[in-house]
């Protein structure tokens, strides 16, 4: 949208030459010549810009400045000020003023001024737009602050704004495609209808074909009555296709079709059945190199790909672990007796240390479990998983047939037994065939 701009002087050549640099700019231009028309034109239209001159015929700069800010409190003002009037123009910022210029005005001063100032509204209108964007994802079930996450929340917004648009969603496996589709759903025009979910990886072709295209009665040996498809049954809503990439050859030309003419036929039909559906796909796989092995086809690929989402790994925005991390445990102590009211520093470390190949669903699995574990209040490193306390941190394994020393085996067996008893120190040195407290001084020598 084009930015609006209010220009508030008595002067005509004044006014006539900004309105001229500002059209030509690309800028929506409204103008009063005195200041309570100023003032009552700012409420109403809210401009993202005003340049108010300090020499109105009705109120001094400063009355008008303070009238735009009573109706308008976020208003942005560039005051025009009397020449070298050092007093007017602290006056002026004192009052709130986002900037001054000193008349005679200079046309480049006014448009640094004027291009700070949209800058300035551009972050806000994003901030603002974001923040409602976070307060509704979180409804659905989605956090995070990093700006991945921000830029993911503006990409659902857009596909939620646009509903027939088909969404392909690209990302490891549990960094959160589904929760994103079902999320585009709800946001969109479509959330009164439903969406319908099938994995094309869990059925055989046959059986997946029957499931998406339904059947006329008698359509083979077993179809003893009409059924319906997933693809009429989504009429109106969302059908979320997950795991496309498994999707088998046969059937690709097939979706290929619905996607293109918005018909199908149930198998053993004739006639072709119109509907209306948004097709949000999901896969774990790169599908470009699919296409490239020519286990995927091309034009379904490119017709899939219209608007693709890249859900990013969790290891690339570790902002978020925490965020996520404190989410589930609320989530979780909801649910159980005990309290657990935090998570420790040494375990938080090696939550933001860890690799997450298993991304937010891991994340979540661990909190869960620690949660379990943990008599509470706090969830320590002791209540985590093996594979994110030992050396390396998951990050990287050691390198396949290069033998470990003995004291790295040891670590390693300590760390796995550990893991099984639960965290229990005392079951852990007994299953070792130690004692406790050597079991603990050598938790001590391993960290
Ligand atoms: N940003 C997030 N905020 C809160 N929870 C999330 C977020 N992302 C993912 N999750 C949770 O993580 C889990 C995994 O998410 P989801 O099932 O959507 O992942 P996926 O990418 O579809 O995984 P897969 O490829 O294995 O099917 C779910 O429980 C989901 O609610
Ligand atoms: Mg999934």
């Amino acid at each position: 949208m084009n930015p609006s701009v209010l220009l508030i002087d008595d002067d005509k050549t004044i006014m006539a030459s900004l309105s001229f640099l500002f059209k030509g700019r690309g800028c929506e231009v409204l103008g009063a010549h005195n200041a309570k028309d100023g003032i009552r034109l700012a409420g109403e239209l809210q401009p993202d810009l005003t340049i108010l001159d300090h020499n109105l015929p009705d109120m001094t700069g400063i009355e008008a400045l303070q009238g735009i800010k009573a109706v308008m409190p976020e208003a942005l003002v560039i005051m025009l000020t009397g020449y070298g009037s050092i007093s007017g123009a602290v006056e002026a910022i004192r009052a709130g003023a986002f900037d001054y210029l000193t008349k005679p005005v200079d046309i480049g001063a006014i448009e640094i001024a004027a291009d700070r100032a949209f800058a300035v509204q551009g972050l806000k209108n994003e901030n603002q737009l974001l923040r409602k964007l976070q307060a509704a994802a979180l409804k659905e079930g989605i956090v995070g602050g990093s700006p991945q996450t921000h830029k993911l929340l503006l990409m659902i917004n857009l596909l939620a704004e646009n509903p027939n648009t088909t969404v392909l969603i690209e990302g490891e496996s549990g960094t959160g495609k589904e929760l994103a589709a079902r999320t585009i759903h709800r946001m969109s025009a479509r959330r009164s209808r439903p969406m319908v979910d099938i994995n094309c990886a869990s059925l055989s072709e046959t059986f997946l074909e029957s499931e998406l295209f339904g059947h006329e009665k008698g359509a083979f040996t077993d179809a003893k009555g009409l059924k319906k498809g997933l693809i009429e049954v989504a009429d109106g809503g969302t059908l979320f296709l997950d795991e496309i990439g498994e999707l088998s050859q046969s059937l690709q030309p097939k979706l290929l079709r619905v996607l293109e003419t918005m018909t199908f036929r149930r198998i053993g039909g004739t006639r072709d059945i119109k509907v209306d559906v948004r097709v949000i796909a999901a896969t774990n796989r790169n599908l470009a190199e699919a296409v490239e092995q020519k286990t995927f086809r091309e034009d379904l690929y490119y017709r899939l790909r219209v608007m693709p989402i890249t859900m990013p790994p969790l290891r690339e925005r570790r902002e978020d672990i925490m965020t996520l991390a404190r989410h589930f445990l609320a989530q979780m102590n909801a649910g159980i007796k005990k309290s657990i009211t935090g998570i420790s520093p040494d375990c938080e470390k090696r939550l933001v240390e860890y690799g997450w190949p298993g991304n937010v669903r891991e994340l979540k699995n661990v909190i869960e479990r620690a949660v379990i574990v943990s008599p509470g209040p706090f969830i320590t490193q002791e209540h985590l998983p093996w594979e994110l306390t030992r050396p390396g941190n998951g990050q990287k394994k050691p390198a396949a047939g290069q033998p470990l020393t003995l004291d790295e085996a040891e670590k390693a067996h300590i760390a796995s037994v550990m893991e099984r008893a639960g965290g229990n120190k005392s079951s852990a040195a007994r299953i070792l065939g130690i004692s406790r407290s050597t079991l603990i001084a050598k938790l001590k020598k391993y960290e």
